[in-house]
């Protein structure tokens, strides 16, 4: 990683904690952190928990994230939630494109690139989520796959929204799986996808975070941060504890 990107450590709850638990994991969060830490740090609480997260936050440096989006900033949309909607419950980043939105609620890439570009709209940073399947890799078809996601994913962006990306890459094998990418496999990709958003975002690729996600643990956050296009983590099931978060940030330096 060069100085120019601060690494981030996200966690991401997925449909996990009432608003009781949210706000104690959340505390605990905000009590084992440590003087001069250098990573961002990041949650994502489900949309009924981020205000009672948003309260215990202010005032801290962790910024709050929804786990997704619907594109449209209001109207007749039954049980979808705006990215307005989110600005003002205080959020600062949106995911977009998490492979279970992709595989449990058939979120295209054209859905993803919807999202992405109301998040924006917003004022809010997107967190776009690409990586492939288990048989995608075996057919070889890795970057061929996260290349359509991460074009399509960012079709039509504006340049002044290239700066307010983050990108993360998830092998949807490792997800939940206990099954890390090894550090060498995650930059292979790290890298591809950095060359890929020289092209469409021209020097801001220099500057944007693409985050490794996918069984990260404090075992193995040190090792892949260390990678020269690995600028953070998203995390989910260690992300739930706050002992075990607290050492992948403390990994990011
Ligand atoms: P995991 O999930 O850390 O539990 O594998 C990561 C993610 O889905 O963002």
């Amino acid at each position: 990683m060069t100085d120019k990107r601060q690494i981030l450590i996200a966690g991401n709850w997925k449909m996990h904690k009432t608003q009781e638990e949210a706000r104690i994991l959340v505390r605990e969060i905000l009590r084992g952190l440590t003087y001069g830490i250098k990573a961002e740090v990041m949650v994502a609480p489900p949309y009924t928990s981020l205000a009672a997260v948003a309260a215990e936050l202010a005032g801290s440096a962790i910024r709050l994230a929804a786990q997704d989006a619907f594109w449209k900033p209001q109207g007749a949309y039954t049980g979808a939630i705006s990215p307005v909607m989110l600005a003002d419950a205080g959020c600062h980043y949106v995911i977009v494109g998490h492979s279970e939105r992709r595989q449990h609620f058939g979120d295209t890439n054209q859905d993803v690139n919807r999202k992405l570009l109301a998040v924006l709209e917003a004022g809010l940073i997107p967190i776009l989520c690409i990586g492939e399947t288990i048989e995608e890799r075996q057919a070889e078809k890795t970057l061929h796959v996260v290349a359509a996601q991460l074009r399509e994913g960012l079709a039509g962006l504006s340049g002044e929204a290239r700066d307010r990306l983050v990108i993360a890459y998830e092998p949807v094998w490792a997800i939940g799986t206990g099954l890390t990418a090894t550090p060498g496999q995650a930059q292979e990709v790290h890298a591809f996808i950095r060359s890929l958003l020289r092209e469409v975002l021209g020097p801001a690729a220099e500057t944007t975070r693409i985050l490794y996600g996918g069984s990260v643990t404090p075992d193995n956050a040190a090792t892949l941060l260390s990678e020269p296009d690995i600028d953070g983590a998203l995390v989910g099931g260690a992300s739930l504890k706050a002992d075990s978060f607290l050492k992948i940030i403390a990994a990011g330096g």
